[in-house]
């Protein structure tokens, strides 16, 4: 089956669905996700999204923050345009339909979280994305020319070259191969613009706050074609989620440190003023490594976040997710401190991307997690992703409407999808074996604390399972997890090869072997490419 449209977009999270209706008045656009609309990692967000809107705030001041937490690796540049742009990103959204939480005079509640200054975090209670996710979804759902597909992966890129079998410099994207995951076909997505808003890919960790279908695809799938990709070493863990045998690693929002928690080990002791001046509210990168230092040096199997000290009716209505959350699990954290762990949570590296999201493949765009813009560095800064995602949504789509994607020459003719001598698989046990490897092997040797020896012991180890997963990969039948399994061992070797790149220690990336930052060598992005 081939369908064709002006605009295809990848994911369905605050960037893609931004991005969609931000150009759906000027074309057809296919918009294909994973699972439900809804199952993203923007609905999981609870915190909420930065911008500057108090007078004892300014631009300057949320630009000095995001590039003290990317320990002053972030393009500064870029995190002037995101910031200028954030009080107009509220305003997109409002204008959608989202709803802040306000105050009882009906101005906005701002909030805070580790690494910011001043309070300018808009919030809808303890279920941000949930809300955002929402209103957008609603709003594509009401645009008639925006088609949904949902329970569709992105297999492959489709580009010039591949069509061709030509090189060339550069590429051009032409669409998408999507397999359906109803009926195990696999499509041909044509479009003269393709963007990519697939998301993280924390599930290449065992421990991971992300939702299932954070597997790295995009970042693989550009890999695969032919883009670069950088800084994929910063893999940021959220300090607190919740540790308990029955949940699935739930985030415990650091909105909860922003309102007055304090962490503390099993004992009562408050442990982060002996780590930085800010305490609880320091970085993120700083708080994770504090927690596993302190499980590390006392031998315990979690750390404690405390708010008892707070109302209880204060609590239950400002943070009335975690809280009914927490309770099912047996604990109410009004009376009693939240056992919690840090975990894999956001990459801030990715596809490379110029000022306006577009990749070095020509007319495909990145966007959101799977992007890297620069933003970042080498530590995102709290509720600084939503923002970006709606920055970047509307830069590409500006920069994707003066292409005017009905003038781009049309594409060569494009193959179907050959499977060729694949069969069904009768071993699906390879799969899940491998998938807990790769999963196991990053959170062993390339989680928070890494070491030379440590990177390329895994190395070897990830190297081995692709070998075995290509072998699979073109006997048998693609599924959804094979896909998946396929993503997350090549994102994984990103990681673990911008890990080695790197000799030094700086934001998320810590290494044993080099303790200090070296601003002469390395205060410069990690770039990766593929070599045809
Ligand atoms: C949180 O609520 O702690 C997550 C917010 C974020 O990652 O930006």
């Amino acid at each position: 089956m081939k369908i064709t449209s002006d605009y295809l977009v990848v994911g369905s999270g605050i960037a893609g669905l931004c991005y969609a209706l931000k150009v759906a008045d000027h074309g057809q656009v296919s918009l294909v996700t994973k699972r439900e609309v809804a199952t993203t990692a923007t609905s999981l967000a609870q915190g909420g999204i930065a911008a500057v809107a108090a007078v004892s705030d300014s631009f300057e001041q949320h630009i000095n923050d995001t590039m003290e937490a990317g320990a002053w690796l972030p393009d500064e540049e870029i995190v002037r345009i995101v910031v200028e742009n954030g009080p107009s990103a509220i305003t997109d959204l409002i204008d959608w339909g989202v709803n802040f939480s306000r105050k009882e005079d009906q101005t906005y509640d701002l909030t805070r979280e580790g690494g910011h200054s001043q309070r300018r975090i808009y919030h809808s209670k303890d279920e941000t994305g949930k809300e955002i996710e929402r209103a957008l979804v609603e709003a594509v759902k009401a645009h008639p020319n925006i088609t949904v597909y949902e329970n569709h992966v992105a297999v492959d890129l489709i580009t010039e070259a591949k069509v061709t079998r030509r090189r060339m410099k550069p590429d051009r994207c032409l669409g998408v191969y999507v397999l359906n995951r109803e009926t195990g076909q696999v499509s041909t997505f044509g479009a003269p613009i393709t963007v990519l808003a697939t998301g993280g890919a924390g599930k290449v960790y065992l421990y991971t706050c992300n939702p299932d279908i954070a597997t790295g695809d995009g970042i693989a799938m550009a890999y695969r074609a032919g883009a670069t990709i950088a800084n994929m070493e910063f893999m940021q863990f959220h300090p607190t989620t919740l540790y308990h045998p029955h949940a699935k690693s739930f985030l415990v929002s650091e909105a909860v440190r922003g309102e007055g928690a304090i962490l503390r080990r099993s004992d009562g002791t408050a442990f982060m003023e002996s780590y930085h001046p800010l305490k609880d509210l320091a970085p993120r990168d700083i708080v994770a490594r504090a927690i596993d230092h302190e499980m590390k040096m006392h031998g315990d199997d979690c750390v404690f976040l405390d708010i008892t000290h707070k109302e209880a009716d204060y609590i239950r209505e400002r943070f009335p997710h975690i809280y009914e959350t927490c309770l099912g699990y047996g604990i109410d954290m009004t009376v009693a401190p939240i056992p919690v762990v840090p975990a894999a949570h956001y990459l801030c590296g990715g596809i490379t991307v110029d000022d306006w999201g577009e990749t070095d493949i020509k007319n495909l765009f990145a966007i959101g997690e799977v992007s890297c813009t620069g933003l970042h560095g080498a530590n995102r800064l709290a509720s600084n992703s939503l923002l970006e995602g709606v920055v970047f949504a509307k830069r590409a789509a500006e920069r994707a409407l003066s292409m005017a994607p009905r003038s781009i020459p049309p594409c060569p003719p494009i193959e179907s999808w050959d499977p060729g001598h694949a069969k069904n698989s009768d071993e699906e046990v390879v799969v899940a074996h491998n998938w807990d490897e790769i999963r196991l092997c990053m959170w062993n040797y390339v989680g928070i604390v890494r070491s030379d020896k440590r990177l390329i012991r895994a190395l070897r180890r990830v190297q081995m399972i692709q070998e075995e997963i290509a072998d699979y990969y073109w006997d048998f039948l693609i599924t959804s997890d094979l896909i998946e399994l396929r993503n997350i061992a090549t994102v994984a070797e990103l990681i673990i090869r911008c890990a080695l790149k790197r000799k030094e220690s700086r934001g998320l990336h810590y290494n044993i072997d080099y303790l200090e930052k070296d601003d002469i060598h390395y205060k410069q992005d990690t770039l990766i490419r593929k070599t045809f």
